[in-house]
């Protein structure tokens, strides 16, 4: 892509800006109490020369920021609205409002449609199975109907627990699609192919260390092993990313579909949250895939082949359900405020610092802590720790996160900063019943930032718990009505 070639020169000449291997793509989400302004998002997207991105929805505020930026977007139907998709007009509507409406020129640049997003986790128990190839089926004829179908393909992003290789034989090329659902994977791959779309998969190395103590941990990054994986056809496996997207092939050619483009719709590593969610992990493993990628390396079973990925994720969301771990909210690249966390290797040799997000607002550097031998009363201060964690972001304190290493006091200073800064610092927020305090001082520690808040007219996402905000609103909304009567 000349655009890259054009900004790697710029960073060369005036530093303004790095660009990554080309073509590379990445997951923006918006599950935060203070998601950063799309437009300011969308900047730093264009600085960094990042050219694809994948977003969960069709938002229009994400879609109005990122028309005209040339930037290629995978838009999402989320998992609950597959249901409604079953209806072939429905489909139509929905692509009208959120897909042919930004086809204008200076639009946005539509390539692909994601029909729910991993449909068949085993923890859906099977809720999606039904309705998941018709919702495809139908998104992709409305597609045709508009008179887009041939240049925006409609796809499903699946987990990569859809196929295995059988643990008495765990090697790529003994993979299929999972016993349960393999009919029904063999019907989807079909369609994929009969549209022209491709398959797109998540590939989780820090997942598969994550849930497996005994995992080797270099297995999981990209620079050897001691541990290779040896396949029955003399192939050998040095880290699992391969060996992963391999398996994926190998279900494909079972059923005569081996050569059936893939992307990667997601892949990364988090920076907290867990003991092996470190940011000199997260760094290892993306500058060693960024290296491969920029490469065209491929995988052994499809070598020297470029693959669309798109990395999770561009910023950290505060407000993510953490049912599958406490590292689910530092997935960024970024932090939530639009700054880098580390340096990345462009593909060039050398590591470069992610340009940051620009023009972003805090607010004032005020943070609320614990007041010790305040007039509080002690024994409360576990209840009031809890009413903070459970309306605000505490997973930094878990055990193996970067707060873990504080003292009582600061594990319940560092609650009621998280709670006062998602509540905009608003005063009533810092009392927790006199036990806490405002102050302008940093209570940061070089491991442990204790964070302020961004400016943010963002919609508080809906995982967040209805805050006192809104329960004041709905309070004054409901005495309103009462009134009226
Ligand atoms: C998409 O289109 C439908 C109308 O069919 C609308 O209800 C929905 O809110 C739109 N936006 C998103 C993000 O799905
Ligand atoms: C799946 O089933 C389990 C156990 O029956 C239940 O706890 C869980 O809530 C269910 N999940 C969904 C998404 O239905
Ligand atoms: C899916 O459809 C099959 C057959 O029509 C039915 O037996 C099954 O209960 C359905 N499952 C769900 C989750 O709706
Ligand atoms: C895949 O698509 C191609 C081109 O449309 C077609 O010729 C081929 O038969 C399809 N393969 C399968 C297994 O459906
Ligand atoms: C601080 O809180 C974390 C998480 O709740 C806990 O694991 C840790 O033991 C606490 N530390 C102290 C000193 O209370
Ligand atoms: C904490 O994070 C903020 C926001 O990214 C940053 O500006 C600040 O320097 C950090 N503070 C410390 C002490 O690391």
């Amino acid at each position: 892509m000349s655009d890259c070639r054009i900004l790697l020169c710029l960073v060369v000449l005036v530093g303004v800006c790095s660009a990554w291997v080309d073509g590379l793509g990445v997951n923006w989400g918006t599950m935060a109490s203070h998601p950063l302004p799309p437009k300011i998002v969308v900047r730093m997207l264009k600085a960094n020369g990042i050219s694809r991105v994948k977003i969960f929805d069709a938002d229009a505020a994400t879609m109005n920021a990122l028309a005209g930026s040339g930037i290629e977007v995978m838009v999402a139907i989320p998992n609950n609205m597959l249901g409604y998709m079953i209806d072939l007009d429905t489909a139509r509507q929905w692509v009208k409002h959120n897909v042919t409406r930004y086809n204008f020129q200076g639009g946005v640049k539509i390539k692909y449609v994601a029909v729910g997003n991993e449909p068949f986790l085993t923890t859906y128990n099977g809720s999606f199975l039904n309705i998941t190839l018709p919702a495809l089926k139908n998104v992709q004829a409305a597609l045709d109907r508009a008179g887009v179908g041939d240049s925006i393909k409609a796809t499903v992003p699946l987990n990569a627990d859809v196929y295995n290789s059988p643990t008495s034989n765990p090697v790529p090329s003994a993979g299929r699609f999972r016993a349960d659902i393999s009919e029904l994977m063999t019907q989807i791959v079909s369609f994929l192919n009969y549209s022209g779309a491709p398959f797109t998969v998540n590939i989780y190395p820090f997942i598969s260390l994550y849930e497996n103590p005994n995992f080797p941990v270099d297995y999981a990054f990209f620079d050897g092993t001691s541990s290779p994986v040896v396949d029955s056809n003399g192939i050998q496996y040095d880290n699992v990313f391969d060996a992963n997207f391999d398996t994926l092939v190998s279900a494909l050619t079972a059923v005569e579909l081996g050569s059936l483009p893939i992307i990667v719709g997601e892949v990364g590593w988090p920076t907290d949250g867990d003991v092996n969610a470190k940011t000199a992990y997260a760094q290892r493993f993306y500058n060693g895939l960024l290296r491969k990628l920029s490469a065209n390396k491929g995988t052994p079973l499809r070598p020297n082949q470029y693959v669309e990925v798109y990395m999770f994720s561009l910023i950290d969301e505060d407000a993510k359900s953490i049912a599958p771990g406490n590292f689910e909210r530092h997935w960024g690249i970024f932090k939530y405020d639009g700054q880098p966390k580390f340096a990345l290797d462009s593909g060039q040799g050398q590591e470069v610092l992610p340009v940051a997000a620009s023009n972003v607002e805090y607010l004032p550097k005020t943070w609320c802590v614990f007041a010790a031998g305040g007039a509080g009363d002690v024994s409360k201060l576990g209840d009031n720790i809890n009413y903070a964690c459970s309306r605000s972001d505490c997973t930094a304190l878990g055990y193996g996160s970067s707060c873990n290493g504080l003292d009582a006091n600061g594990n319940a200073s560092f609650a009621f900063n998280m709670y006062f800064q998602v509540q905009n610092q608003q005063a009533p927020s810092c009392n927790f019943q006199g036990l806490a305090v405002e102050t302008t001082q940093d209570p940061s520690t070089p491991e442990c930032n204790f964070t302020i808040q961004i400016v943010s007219n963002g919609v508080a996402a809906s995982a967040v718990a209805p805050s006192d905000a809104m329960l004041v609103i709905f309070l004054w909304f409901f005495t309103a009505i009462v009134e009226v009567f």
